[in-house]
């Protein structure tokens, strides 16, 4: 089962010329799994935070595609949080990580790129939960 040092922030491509820029992700190249569905977060009222789960199976990049937020990352044992403030960043969420996005930007867009389609039963919305879930996918291992 994942923990937080396996999720890392990726460099994307940025394809720069004089009437301004292009990022490109594709499959298998820039983002290590096949996209199956893309969903944005934007008119986030200050001081919101969103996320609070985490997803079983499911891996993620996240791209501030304008504006900054913060990630944290929770594993169970350890915490991190990286600030993504650029859209030639992502940072990619492996499966059975807790996260949390906070402290958004005005305007802020939080792209994400997911490897399955929405389902429900694929979130853990409650901490306790979370910890269970891991220390049970840390016995089968
Ligand atoms: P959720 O993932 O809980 O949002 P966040 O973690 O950003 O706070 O989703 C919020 C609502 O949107 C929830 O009722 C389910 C719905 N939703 C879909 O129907 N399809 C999707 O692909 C996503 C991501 C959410």
């Amino acid at each position: 089962m994942s923990t937080i040092f396996d999720c890392s922030v990726l460099q994307l491509s940025k394809i720069h010329n004089r009437a301004g820029n292009i990022t490109v992700v594709e499959n298998f190249i820039h983002v290590p799994f096949s996209i199956q569905r893309i969903y944005y977060l934007y008119d986030i009222p200050g001081g919101e935070s969103r996320g609070a789960h985490g997803h079983k199976e499911l891996e993620q990049l996240i791209i501030a595609a304008s504006g900054s937020f913060d990630v944290t990352l929770d594993d169970g044992i350890n915490k991190k949080t990286v600030q993504l403030s650029r859209p030639y960043y992502g940072l990619n969420i492996k499966p059975g990580i807790w996260r949390d996005l906070s402290n958004f930007s005005s305007g802020a867009i939080c792209l994400v790129l997911a490897s399955l389609p929405y389902e429900n039963e694929d979130y853990i919305r409650d901490y306790e939960a979370f910890i269970r879930f891991k220390k049970q996918s840390a016995l089968l291992k």
